[in-house]
């Protein structure tokens, strides 16, 4: 079976296509603020100039395999949680598809989406996720359904990460100039470190770290003093995971996760307690095509599929509201 997918929840617009072995391919087309964040109409007006050519190479891309679109077998679209504006786009494009080929459609919750698409890869089967974006920050783990064991009270750590690189001179996104800058920082200057039980909170850290900046300190240990701080919030919150819900295994996902010291850091907390650290590729922690394509095809394989009238938008979509009948 090939499934076809579609997400542009925020910043990438991307499609991928997958069978139940393999990824055939992932094409996309990002937007990249001039200035400043992400603005949701911005680059929901992206996305909608952009979806159309988007599929057309997509297509011919497929053609080159010998695939045609009638041999596409469902078409997946991210539904929720996202950025309202672009998620309408990218759900009209998904009905226009679906329609027009006469397949069948499934809405996909994109946080299940970034922990599926590391299981497949990783061919892991029970972990803990520490899923790490820009607009959320949360430790998952299967319990029957899938539930959130720990998450940030305010934003997310990357949109944290941008915040103070913006703030810093820095463009979007902050992230991974955050971490060159941080190499090279040698001193730590403490910032508060937030953890409430399982959950933990970004914001009064960002605030204490532009006031570092503002005080003359170096940026690179601006920068190292932030990395160390929030790192090690999410690094404990998911090693108190692993203890409580008697685990070894732990599974990375979204965007931040790219982050070689966050990667380091839980390398060793897993070390220590006998766990094994799973990544998928680069290319699949962020957001991506093919993790909505593979998850759609995994749904539909378990009897779901999204009628017309039922595939609105869900910008507040939680992954608890998913129904998990697979294993
Ligand atoms: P979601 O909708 O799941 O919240 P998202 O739209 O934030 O996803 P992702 O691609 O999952 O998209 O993550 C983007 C975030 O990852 C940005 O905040 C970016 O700064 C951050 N990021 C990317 N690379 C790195 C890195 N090397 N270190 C830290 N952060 C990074
Ligand atoms: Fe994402």
């Amino acid at each position: 079976m090939i499934s076809l997918g579609i997400e542009g929840t925020a910043w990438n617009l991307s499609v991928g296509v997958v069978t139940e072995k393999e990824i055939l391919l992932i094409e996309s087309d990002p937007y990249i603020p001039e200035k400043g964040g992400i603005h949701p109409r911005e680059a929901a007006q992206h996305h909608s100039d952009r979806i159309g050519p988007l599929i057309k190479r997509v297509f011919l891309k497929l053609r080159e395999k010998n695939l045609y679109p009638s041999d596409v077998d469902v078409i997946s679209f991210s539904q929720g949680p996202g950025m309202g504006p672009c998620l309408r786009v990218v759900a009209t494009a998904a009905r226009v598809l679906a329609l027009k080929l006469k397949k069948p459609l499934v809405g996909v919750n994109h946080c299940l989406a970034h922990v599926e698409v590391g299981r497949w890869v990783c061919k892991v089967k029970n972990p803990v996720t520490l899923y790490v974006s820009g607009g959320n920050s949360q430790i998952i783990a299967r319990r029957g359904n899938y539930r959130v064991f720990g998450e940030t009270l305010d934003i997310g750590i990357g949109n944290a990460i941008d915040k103070l690189a913006r703030y810093m001179g820095l463009k979007h996104p902050g992230g991974p100039k955050i971490e060159e800058l941080a190499k090279s920082g040698s001193k730590y200057y403490e910032l508060p470190y937030v953890v409430k039980g399982m959950d933990f909170s970004f914001s009064g850290l960002v605030t204490a770290a532009k006031r570092l900046y503002d005080s003359g300190i170096r940026i690179n240990d601006v920068a190292f003093s932030f990395q160390e701080t929030a790192f090690a919030m999410l690094t404990e919150v998911t090693e108190r995971a692993l203890a409580y819900l008697d685990l070894n295994d732990v599974l990375i996902a979204g965007g931040v996760g790219a982050n070689s010291r966050l990667r380091e850091m839980l390398s060793i907390m897993c070390e220590d307690r006998g766990a094994k650290f799973y990544s998928p590729p680069k290319e699949l922690l962020g957001d991506n095509g093919a993790m909505i394509a593979y998850t759609g095809l995994l749904m539909y394989k378990h009897g779901y599929e999204t009628k017309i009238e039922d595939s609105a938008v869900k910008p507040d979509f939680r992954i608890e509201e998913v129904e998990v009948n697979w294993d």
